[in-house]
């Protein structure tokens, strides 16, 4: 596993489009970087309070630059930078527990012994930006503070699961949904919860580390305090609305039904699905922009899916690497990847061009941003004939751009 997103600009520049590189290292080497960064990760969950401090001591200075009349005037800033400090101390020590156990998480990989004297040097901004996105993961997953953006985001989604394999109509254990990309793992969890075998998948440490928490370690309903708009210095309408907690987890995660298939797999989606025809259905949330190249993505979701299976979609096309030097970016418009989908063998079965949603929203702030998704149904067919594509006379019809794959079923 690696984690292409989270690299330093520095570390970048040494491989052009890694993510074709990665390929070509051997194992042994495949397995230090793995090692190196799982300890990188690590050590920026331990850095969060010093680089948090850093900043608030920061604000702290500049107002005492101010003027004395000035300084006189908002008697209140810096009581509220001690609440801020103490905020941060609180995420600190939810942090410090998210990573307490994680050594030995994984039941295939060893990445050393923890070490306490181990020095934890400073990490980049770029990490730190990751574990603060990471924590504010935790509203729209675990809180009843994102439950608004849930039900925008995931109740479409598991609304139309349920209308393709109905409870009443088939064993929906036996269902088998896989959901790519799933952060800290509530969709995939509240569709096992319904039911159905649901796998999720997740490539960064950042979100493998604190979903193995929230999901293993957490078994008391909003025992859990964290201060997710700490870091957020504008745009606040009060000073209160700053250092506001949130409570986790708002359901206990450890009350799935008995015998339920549930399940979080580690790695890069494109390297540990490649066994064909195995999934009834694939459920992509906010994911599919996260490629370097979509129609990899498009490629693997055809290639696993069983005939008739069907992969459900909601997401926008901010795509991850975009601005990242000598990173690979393919960005495509809406347009493009449903003809590329069609061109592959997909059939349209539902399409909404605009479901307005959030992700990890602060309700308080004065900015917001407003995402208008894509909907999308596309199911494999039964046969990949009956598409039209199999069935076509010589030079009639464009050749299906998977034609040589020798996984494509035929
Ligand atoms: C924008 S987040 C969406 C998370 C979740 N689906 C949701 O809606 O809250 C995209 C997620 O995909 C993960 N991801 C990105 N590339 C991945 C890959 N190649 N394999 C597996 N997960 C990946 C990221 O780490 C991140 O957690």
């Amino acid at each position: 596993m690696a984690e292409g997103a989270g690299e330093t600009g520095e570390e970048r520049n040494q491989d052009v489009y890694s993510y074709r590189e990665r390929v070509k290292c051997s194992p042994e080497e495949e397995a230090r970087l793995e090692r190196q960064h799982f300890w990188k990760v690590i050590d920026a969950f331990r850095y969060y309070r010093i680089h948090v401090q850093e900043r608030v001591n920061r604000a702290e200075r500049q107002f005492r630059y101010l003027p004395e009349h000035h300084q006189l005037l908002l008697p209140d800033f810096l009581p509220n930078l001690d609440k801020i400090r103490h905020c941060v101390d609180q995420n600190q020590e939810v942090l410090q527990a998210i990573v307490q156990n994680c050594v030995h998480m994984f039941e295939n990989i060893q990445y050393g012994e923890d070490d306490d004297l181990r020095k934890v040097g400073p990490s980049s901004t770029f990490d730190m930006d990751k574990l603060k996105s990471t924590i504010k993961q935790f509203v729209r997953d675990w809180s009843e503070a994102g439950k608004a953006e849930r039900d925008s985001c995931y109740k479409p989604l598991i609304e139309e699961i349920q209308r393709r394999f109905p409870q009443d109509q088939c064993d929906v254990s036996t269902v088998k949904v896989l959901v790519p990309g799933a952060g800290l793992g509530r969709l995939a969890w509240e569709i096992t919860r319904l039911g159905y075998a649901c796998q999720g998948n997740e490539w960064s440490f950042f979100m493998l580390f604190s979903s193995h928490f929230v999901l293993n370690r957490c078994d008391k309903e909003n025992a859990m305090t964290l201060y997710p708009w700490v870091h957020q210095f504008s745009n606040n309408k009060r000073s209160s609305d700053q250092t506001r907690p949130i409570f986790f987890p708002d359901v206990n995660p450890q009350s799935l039904p008995p015998n339920s298939d549930f399940s979080m797999v580690a790695g890069d989606f494109l390297e540990v699905y490649t066994e064909p025809d195995t999934w009834d259905c694939v459920t992509t949330c906010f994911f599919i922009d996260t490629a370097h190249n979509v129609i990899d993505y498009v490629e693997t979701i055809w290639n696993i899916l069983k005939p008739g299976g069907v992969w459900i979609n909601l997401g926008p096309l901010l795509y991850h690497f975009e601005n990242m030097a000598n990173e690979l970016s393919i960005e495509l418009s809406y347009e493009d990847i449903k003809a590329a989908m069609l061109r592959y063998g997909f059939q349209l079965e539902v399409e909404k061009e605009s479901v307005l949603t959030t992700y990890t929203e602060n309700d308080r702030s004065m900015l917001k941003y407003l995402y208008d998704c894509v909907f999308f149904v596309v199911r494999k067919p039964v046969d990949v004939f009956s598409n039209g594509i199999g069935t076509a006379m010589e030079g009639q019809f464009e050749e299906p751009a998977h034609s040589g794959n020798s996984n494509a079923t035929t």
